[in-house]
Parts: structure tokens; C-alpha cells; sequence
């Protein structure tokens, strides 16, 4: 598989799932557009990578002027987009009767919005190459999780975005799919402000919620984001592929995000 002069742009490339990503892409000769609001971590991310030298942009993504800057500089940069990957996401924790308007709000700021908006400029980039999107969605999109509402709201948004967004562009020739992971040890749960001992114990029960019995590592995402977005997918669009260690096939009782 190469992507030798293909231009891929990934969100969310400071950490965990994006960083993966971005260092697998580079590996396979893509020339990349990295985001994210930490400088620090994109810079390291970009060290990973290698000969490929990603090209970095910094910004918010609830902040609209930031996520058009993402577009600009990236078609300044390179003049094209081969593939998008919306991967940068948040969690949140809470149920109906725990969680805020606010709480709510951030999540479909980053999770939906943001996606809704980065997408919409990067499409006729994408119909000038063929190109294609990967949307990086969870299991939580195509099942109930406990505790967890808003993210799951927001995955399944995704996912319905995916496959519509899939259907209105197939006659462009650009496909739209999605990778929907199990748990994945990053990041994700100390940047939802849980303490370090607080993640060794979730991790630890949550490894019960997958048949396989463990949890999943960013490799393994990263490499079906590649499989997604390579002429080897080329016959696949409007897919919400779980990679997810059989957690989807797991009874009600044994998932719950504590
Ligand atoms: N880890 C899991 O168990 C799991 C399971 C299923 C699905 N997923 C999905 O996988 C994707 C990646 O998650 P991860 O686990 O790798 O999480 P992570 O380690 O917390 O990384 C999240 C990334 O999103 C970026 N981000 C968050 N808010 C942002 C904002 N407002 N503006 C710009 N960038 C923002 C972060 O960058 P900065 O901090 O630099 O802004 C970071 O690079 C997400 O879509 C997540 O829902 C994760």
C-alpha cells in the first residue's frame, strides 16, 4: 500500500488514534496536513514521522475562522486534498439525568459540528482528486453505552453523516467511511479530566467489555484508516466499520463506561 503524493489531512494528529495516524500515513509515503491545538505534540507527532516533514496547522475546532484556516493553509501548502480524516474528538461522561447543556454543547461542538464544517470545505477539493474521507466514529455510535450519552449521541450523528454524506458524493467518485473502535488506550480519558489512577482502574475493568479481552491499541485503528482511505477500499463507501474486539457482540450487562 502507498500513498506516495497523495495529500492527507488529519484532525486530532496531537495524540493518541491522529498521532498513530499520522506517523503510519508518513510511513507510507503520504504528504501530510496535521491539527490540533497542542504545538507541542504536533511537533513531536511531526519528529515520528520522519522524512515526510507534515505540514502543521494549529487551531480549535468549535472556533469557525479556525477550521476554515485548516482548509486554506492546507490548499496553500499543497494545492490538493486527497483524504480527510476526521478523527479529533472529545468524551464526556453522564447520563440524562448528569449531563449539562453545556456539557452537551462542547461535545457536539467538537464531535459534529466541527466535522459538518470541516467536510463541507474540503469536498470540492476531494471531487477535483477523487478523493475520499475517513470518519474516525466508536462503537458508541452503533450501541447504547452507559454513562456515556452525549458521546454516543454524537458518534451516531457521525455515522448517519457518513452514510449521507457517502451517497450524495458516490457519483463524484468520492467514497466516505468510517472506522468505529472499541476502547483504545489514549489519551482520551485524562483529557476528559479523569485522574491517572482513576484511568488505571477504567482501563482495567473495561478490558471485560471486549469479547477478545483486552483493549485495542492505536496501531490497529491507524491501519484501517489507511486500508479505508487506499484503492484497496475501493469497491467500499458509506461503511461504519467496528474494530472494536467484538465489544458489539458483547451482552448489555458486561459494558459500561463507570
Ligand atoms: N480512545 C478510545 O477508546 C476511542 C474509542 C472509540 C473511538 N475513539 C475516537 O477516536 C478519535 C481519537 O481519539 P483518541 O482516543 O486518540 O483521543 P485523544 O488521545 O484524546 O486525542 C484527541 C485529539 O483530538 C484533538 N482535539 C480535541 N478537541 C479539539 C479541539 N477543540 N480542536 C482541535 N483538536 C481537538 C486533540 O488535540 P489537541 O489536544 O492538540 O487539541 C487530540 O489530538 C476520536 O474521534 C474518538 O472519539 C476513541
Amino acid at each position: 500500500m502507498s500513498f506516495a503524493g497523495k495529500v492527507v489531512l488529519i484532525t486530532g494528529a496531537s495524540s493518541g488514534i491522529g498521532a498513530e495516524t499520522a506517523i503510519h500515513f508518513a510511513q507510507l509515503g503520504a504528504l501530510l496536513s496535521i491539527t490540533g491545538r497542542n504545538k507541542h505534540n504536533l511537533d513531536k507527532v511531526a519528529e515520528q514521522c520522519g522524512q515526510s516533514k507534515p505540514f502543521i496547522i494549529t487551531g480549535d475546532l468549535a472556533n469557525e475562522n479556525d477550521v476554515k484556516n485548516i482548509i486554506d493553509s492546507t490548499i496553500k501548502h499543497y494545492g490538493k486534498i486527497d483524504i480527510l480524516v476526521n478523527n479529533a474528538a472529545i468524551a464526556e461522561f453522564g447520563g440524562i439525568e448528569t449531563t449539562s447543556l453545556e456539557q452537551y454543547d462542547n461535545i457536539f461542538n467538537v464531535n459534529v459540528r466541527s466535522v459538518f464544517q470541516l467536510t463541507t470545505l474540503a469536498v470540492p477539493h476531494l471531487i477535483k482528486t477523487k478523493g475520499n474521507i475517513v470518519n474516525v466514529s466508536s462503537v458508541a455510535g452503533l450501541r447504547p453505552l452507559k454513562n456515556n450519552l452525549p458521546y454516543c449521541m454524537s458518534k451516531a450523528a457521525l455515522d448517519q453523516f457518513t452514510r449521507c454524506v457517502a451517497l450524495e458524493l458516490a457519483s463524484r467518485q468520492v467514497r466516505v467511511n468510517s472506522v468505529n473502535p472499541g476502547v483504545i488506550q489514549t489519551n482520551i480519558l485524562r483529557n476528559s479530566g479523569l485522574s491517572q489512577e482513576q484511568i488505571k482502574i477504567r482501563y482495567e475493568q473495561i478490558k471485560g467489555m471486549h469479547a477478545l479481552g483486552r483493549n485495542g491499541d492505536s496501531l490497529e485503528i491507524a491501519k484501517t484508516i489507511a486500508f479505508l482511505a487506499s484503492d484497496d477500499a475501493s469497491f467500499m463507501t458509506g461503511v461504519t466499520l467496528l474494530v472494536d474486539g467484538g465489544l458489539h457482540i458483547m451482552p448489555p450487562e458486561n459494558v459500561a463506561m463507570h
